[in-house]
C-alpha cells in the first residue's frame, strides 16, 4: 500500500487538476446515468405500463426535495403533460431526443476526463523517470560494478512503462469506477432496497475470487520483470562484444543463453496471461450469475405483487445493475495491472532508495584550486572483504608528477579512483592541501582534476561536444586549442564533417589512438591543475604512442600528475616512481635510484628492455 501512495505522491504537483477532473467524472457518469432512468418513465408513460393511480399522481407537480424520486416525479410530470399535448409519438421522439443529447454530453465529459488523466499520467512518468535517472547519475561508481547494467536499464524503461501502464487504470479505479458503482447502487436502492440488499450480498464472492487471483499474479509481475531485465543485459553485451563473439565462434553459446533467458520469460508471461485472461471471463461469468440470481428473486418479488416494483420499474432496475458490471470488471482489470505496476514500482523504488556511499558532508567545504600537496595517509582500501590496497602512505606534491608502477592487479588504478573519490578508504584518509577528502564539496573537488583513464570513454556524439563534455560556453577556437595541443587536430579536420562528425557509439569510428587523443583534448579544455593518467599508452603502435605521449607531456605540462603506465620508458623522468605491489607499496624514489636499488623495479625495468 506504502508503495501505491508513493506513486500517487508523484501525481501531487498535479493536484490542481483533480477539482475538474472528478467534476467531468461525475457529469458523464449523471448523463450516462440519466440514460437508463429514462427507461422507466418511457414504459411507464409512453407504453402505458405504469398503474393509472401512479400516473395521476405524477400529472399534480412536484414539491422541491432533494431527491431521487422528486426528479423523477418531475420528469414524468413533464412526459405525461408533454404526452397530452404532442402524443404518445410526439414524447417517445423527446424522449429519445433526451437520450441522445444526455450520451453525447457523458461521452464527451469522459473524454475530457480523459484528456485530464492522459495528462497527468505523462507528467507523473516523467517525472519518475527523472527521479529513476537523477538518482542513477548521482550514485557511487562502485554501485555499478555490483548491479547489471541491463537491469538498471530495463527499470528505467520497463519497469517505468509498467507503471505508466497500471497508473493510469489505477487513477480511474480511485475515482470514476467506484463513483459510478456507488452512484448507479444509489439509484437501485431508491428502486428497491430489497433487491438491491440482496444483490450485495452477492457481489463480495465474486470479487473475493478476483482478489484471490490478482494475488498471485504479484508474484509473478516481479519475476517477469527480472527476467526481462537479464534480457536487456545479455543483449547489451552481445552488441557490445560484437567482435569477440564472431572471434570465439561464440554464437551459439550467446544465442543459447539468450533462448534460455526468453523461454524462462515467456513461460512467466504465459503463466501470467494465464491468470490476467481468466480474471475478466471470470468476473463476466459471476457478474452474469449474479444477474440471473437477481431475475429469480425479484422476480418472484414482482410476481407475488409483494415489492413496490412494477414490471417496468424490475426492468429498467435489471439494465441499470447490468451498467455495474462494466466499471466492477474494470476495477477488477485494474486491480491486477496495479499488481504488476507495484512490482515494477517497488524495483523503481529500490534504486530511488539506494543510499549513495558516496555523499557531501552537510558541512562541506568549496575549494577553488590545489596550493600545496595531496597525501595519502595509511590508506587502506578493500571493493569487498579481500583488501586491495594496505598501509599506502604517500604524497604529491603541487607541480610534481608522481608515477605508479607494478605488477597487473596490484591496485594502481584503484589507488588512482581514490583521489577523485569515487570510492571513500575503508581506513586511513587522503588530504587534499591538508584537509580530508571527505570534508570537501565533491563537485569543487572533482572540478580540480583531469582524468584520463585506461579505456578512453566517448559518447555517441559530435567530435566537439566529445571534447566539449559537460562544459558549457565553450568556443570553437578553446575546441580547436585544445585538440592541437592533445595531436588531434590534424586527424579531425581530415574526418568527413570536421569537428560536427559524429564518431557513433562509444567513439566506434574512431581508431584507439584517436580515442585517446580526444579524450586528451578534454582533459586539457577542462585545464584542471591537477591529472590522473591511467595508462593512457598501453594498447597503442609506436606511432600511435609517440603521438599520445607527446599530447600527454604537453598535457602535463605545469601541472600535478598522478600517471600509471605499463610502458616504463614513458615514465622515466617522473619526479617520483611508487613500485606497487599485491596493495603494498614495496619500492618509491627516482629512476635512477630504484635502478641502482635492484628491486621489482629493476626487473620489469629489465623485461621491457627485450622487448
Ligand atoms: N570494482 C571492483 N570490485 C571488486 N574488486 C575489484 C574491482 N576493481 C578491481 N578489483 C580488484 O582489485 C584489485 C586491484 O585492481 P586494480 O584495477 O586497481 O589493479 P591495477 O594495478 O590497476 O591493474 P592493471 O595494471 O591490470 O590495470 C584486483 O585484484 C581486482 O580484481
Ligand atoms: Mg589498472
Amino acid at each position: 500500500m506504502n508503495t501505491y501512495f508513493r506513486i500517487l505522491s508523484y501525481a501531487r504537483p498535479f493536484r490542481q487538476h483533480v477539482p475538474l477532473y472528478i467534476l467531468c467524472a461525475t457529469l458523464a457518469i449523471l448523463f450516462g446515468l440519466l440514460n437508463f432512468t429514462l427507461l422507466k418513465p418511457l414504459f411507464d408513460v409512453i407504453f402505458k405500463q405504469a398503474d393509472p393511480d401512479e400516473l395521476l399522481a405524477y400529472s399534480v407537480y412536484p414539491e422541491f426535495e432533494p431527491s431521487i424520486n422528486y426528479l423523477n416525479h418531475l420528469f414524468n410530470y413533464y412526459l405525461i403533460e408533454a404526452t397530452e399535448i404532442y402524443g404518445a409519438f410526439g414524447s417517445l421522439v423527446y424522449v429519445c431526443l433526451i437520450i441522445v443529447t444526455s450520451v453525447f454530453l457523458s461521452n464527451l465529459f469522459t473524454y475530457i476526463s480523459g484528456v485530464i488523466l492522459a495528462r497527468v499520467r505523462a507528467k507523473v512518468i516523467k517525472r519518475m523517470r527523472m527521479d529513476i535517472f537523477e538518482k542513477v547519475s548521482t550514485l557511487h561508481i562502485g554501485y555499478f560494478s555490483d548491479e547489471r547494467k541491463g537491469d538498471l536499464i530495463s527499470k528505467i524503461t520497463n519497469d517505468v512503462q509498467e507503471v505508466e501502464n497500471s497508473v493510469v487504470q489505477s487513477l480511474k479505479v480511485i475515482f470514476k469506477e467506484p463513483a459510478t458503482v456507488i452512484l448507479y447502487f444509489a439509484v437501485l436502492f431508491a428502486m428497491s432496497f430489497k433487491l438491491t440488499i440482496f444483490t450485495l450480498v452477492l457481489i463480495p464472492i465474486s470479487g473475493g475470487i478476483i482478489g484471490y487471483i490478482t494475488k498471485k499474479l504479484k508474484r509473478r509481475a516481479l519475476q517477469s520483470q527480472e527476467s526481462l531485465g537479464r534480457i536487456v543485459n545479455i543483449l547489451d553485451e552481445t552488441i557490445s562484444g560484437m567482435r569477440v563473439i564472431k572471434a570465439f565462434n561464440a554464437r551459439k553459446y550467446i544465442v543459447g543463453k539468450f533462448d534460455k533467458e526468453t523461454d524462462f520469460y515467456s513461460k512467466v508471461n504465459i503463466s501470467m496471461a494465464k491468470k490476467n485472461e481468466a480474471a475478466g471471463p471470470i468476473s463476466q461469468f459471476f457478474g452474469v450469475s449474479v444477474v440471473a440470481g437477481i431475475l429469480v428473486f425479484g422476480g418472484s418479488l414482482v410476481l407475488a405483487n409483494e415489492s413496490p416494483l412494477s414490471p417496468s420499474a424490475f426492468l429498467s432496475y435489471i439494465i441499470i445493475f447490468t451498467q455495474i458490471l462494466i466499471p466492477t470488471k474494470e476495477i477488477s482489470r485494474a486491480l491486477s495491472s496495479i499488481q504488476r505496476g507495484l512490482a515494477s514500482a517497488r524495483r523503481i523504488f529500490a534504486v530511488v532508495d539506494t543510499e549513495t556511499k558516496i555523499q557531501n558532508d552537510p558541512k562541506a567545504i568549496q575549494i577553488s584550486g590545489f596550493d600545496k600537496s595531496i597525501t595519502f595517509n595509511s590508506v587502506s582500501f578493500s571493493y569487498e572483504q579481500d583488501v586491495v590496497l594496505s598501509d599506502i602512505n604517500l604524497t604529491l606534491e603541487k607541480g610534481k608528477t608522481i608515477a605508479l608502477v607494478g605488477p597487473s592487479g596490484g591496485g594502481k588504478s584503484t589507488l588512482a579512483d581514490l583521489v577523485p573519490r569515487f570510492y571513500d578508504p575503508t581506513v586511513g584518509s587522503i588530504l587534499i592541501d591538508g584537509i580530508d577528502l571527505k570534508q570537501i564539496d565533491i563537485d569543487s573537488l572533482r572540478k580540480q582534476m583531469g582524468i584520463v583513464t585506461q579505456e578512453s570513454i566517448l559518447f555517441n556524439d559530435t567530435i566537439f561536444n566529445n571534447i566539449a563534455f559537460g562544459m558549457t560556453d565553450v568556443s570553437q577556437e578553446q575546441v580547436e586549442h585544445a585538440a592541437k595541443i592533445a595531436n588531434a587536430h590534424e586527424f579531425i579536420l581530415k574526418l568527413e564533417n570536421g569537428y560536427e562528425t559524429n564518431i557513433g557509439e562509444r567513439g566506434t569510428k574512431l581508431s584507439g589512438g584517436q580515442r585517446q587523443r580526444i579524450s586528451i583534448a578534454r582533459a586539457v579544455l577542462k585545464n584542471p591543475p591537477i591529472l590522473i593518467l591511467d595508462e593512457a599508452t598501453s594498447a597503442l603502435d609506436t606511432e600511435s604512442e609517440r603521438l599520445v605521449q607527446e599530447a600527454l607531456t604537453n598535457l602535463m605540462q605545469n601541472r600535478t600528475s598522478l600517471v600509471i603506465a605499463h610502458r616504463l620508458s614513458t615514465i622515466q623522468h617522473a619526479d617520483e616512481i611508487v613500485v606497487i605491489e599485491k596493495g603494498r607499496i614495496i619500492e618509491k624514489g627516482t629512476h635512477e635510484a630504484l635502478l641502482a636499488n635492484k628491486g621489482l623495479y629493476h626487473k620489469l625495468s629489465n623485461m621491457q628492455s627485450f622487448q
